[in-house]
């Protein structure tokens, strides 16, 4: 996995983040298995709850056009106004989505500064005994 090419691929798609109401603009770029990489921006909205997150953003465009097994996402954000950025960590909602589609032992969280200031996080770690589709398997 090249981390720094998926880092500066999630800061190339902050730039397309739609943000009037927070200017706090977040990138992502999330590695599937097969090593496609699918970015995404914040977009939000008027009625602010229709509001989507970057994160949200590249895991729908994936698994829109049938792609479904991941191996990491880069996250980087902050307010549009900022001279560096701080840590992004991913809202509860995307923490939710990726346990949907990701391992959580093994899918990598890249909260991204810049392409040199990085830290790795697994799904596991930024959610704890998290709720998944393994769950609702029949045992019997
Ligand atoms: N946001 C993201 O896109 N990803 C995150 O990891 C945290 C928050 C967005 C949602 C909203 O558009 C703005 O950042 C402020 O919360």
């Amino acid at each position: 996995m090249d981390i720094k090419l998926l880092i500066e691929e999630a800061l190339k798609a902050r730039k397309f983040s739609y943000t009037p109401y927070s200017r706090f603009r977040v990138g992502a770029a999330l590695l599937s298995r097969d090593g496609q990489i699918f970015t995404g921006c914040n977009i939000e909205n008027a009625g602010y709850t229709p509001s989507n997150c970057a994160e949200r953003t590249a895991f729908f465009k994936a698994v829109s056009q049938g792609v479904l097994e991941f191996q990491a996402i880069a996250v980087a954000g902050g307010p549009e106004d900022a001279l560096e950025l701080d840590y992004c960590a991913p809202c509860g909602v995307c923490r939710q989505v990726m346990m949907e589609f990701c391992d959580p032992e093994s899918f990598q969280i890249i909260l991204a500064k810049n392409p040199e200031e990085y830290q790795i996080r697994t799904l596991e770690e930024i959610l704890p005994m998290g709720f998944g589709p393994k769950n609702l398997e029949r045992k019997r």
